[in-house]
């Protein structure tokens, strides 16, 4: 991120769940407060989408893992979850559209930056914060997730949910393990849903969507946010279980595609981007 600004990735990631709401008509996804969170400039950006295909594919995983995060989480709840931490949580609106109420605690953590941005956003836009919210501004980088939860009052002893979408591949190795140890820590047990992708594939078998991943590194590089770690899928799943993960699902390209873009066809390589539900209860 630029020293002192909010995050442009999480625009981008804000902008994709928007037009997915005009374009696919919120097909995966359904957000009515998408747009409106944007303000004066989501028509805009959906008028610059519809004028290039090229982003049709990254909007189409953002709404699959949004989607995946929510059912995961509406199910967590029928089974005595009720905290709900959303790590790293950019424009993400669940906070202000959860039929939950009072029965689910939410903190939303976010670089301290792009916190203040979210917040005027929320004003301009008239969206209410509900009172079972609780902002806590980390770095991520430079502060631990425990320290800034205990200090906004999160109870460690209840069952607790966590959402990490489109943050781990911003973060290095060592950051992304040290907040998976601390949720897999919790005495009142945690579920976790994050994506991650796969390091790049290079040489004569590169696929198609290699070369988009590049595309999308090189995009988000020059925003200032450079991708920093990637996992292979079986090293990864090691770790999890080794920091005490009891469930993993892990959702790789061509699932996704067959469970969220049914219909599409063609085949798909099971490396690149994947979504990821763990639990420890
Ligand atoms: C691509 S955005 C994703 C936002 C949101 N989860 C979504 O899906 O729209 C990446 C998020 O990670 C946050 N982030 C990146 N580096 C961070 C750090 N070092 N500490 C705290 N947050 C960080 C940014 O502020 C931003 O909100």
């Amino acid at each position: 991120m630029q020293p002192g600004q909010p995050s442009r990735t999480a625009l981008g990631a804000a902008v994709h769940r928007a037009v997915h709401q005009v374009l696919e008509r919120g097909r995966i996804f359904t957000d009515p407060l998408a747009m409106r969170i944007l303000g004066a400039d989501a028509e805009a950006a959906v008028r610059n989408a519809e004028n290039d295909p090229s982003r049709r594919k990254l909007r189409l995983f953002i709404a699959a893992r949004t989607r995946f995060a929510e059912d995961a989480l509406t199910a967590a709840v029928a089974r005595g979850v009720r905290q709900l931490v959303v790590l790293g949580a950019g424009l993400d609106t669940y906070a202000y559209r959860t039929t939950f109420g009072e029965s689910l605690r939410i903190f939303e953590v976010d670089h301290p930056s792009t916190q203040a941005w979210k917040r005027e956003q929320l004003t301009q836009a008239a969206i209410p914060v509900p009172r079972t919210l609780t902002f806590v501004p980390i770095d991520f980088e430079r502060e631990t997730l425990a320290g800034g939860l205990a200090a906004a009052g999160f109870d460690p002893g209840r069952r607790t949910f966590f959402t990490w979408l489109g943050v781990v591949p911003y973060l290095t190795e060592q950051a992304v393990l040290s907040t998976l140890g601390f949720i897999a820590s919790l005495p009142g047990g945690a579920h976790v849903v994050f994506d991650y992708s796969n390091p790049p594939a290079s040489g004569p078998d590169q696929h198609d969507d290699a070369s988009v991943g590049e595309a999308l590194a090189a995009r988000v590089a020059s925003l200032g946010e450079t991708f920093k770690s990637h996992f292979e899928t079986d090293v990864l799943h090691a770790s999890l279980t080794a920091l005490g993960f009891a469930q993993i699902e892990d959702l790789g390209p061509a699932v996704i595609r067959e469970r969220y873009f049914a219909g599409r066809g063609g085949s798909v390589p099971d490396r690149g981007g994947h979504i990821v539900r763990a639990t420890t209860v």
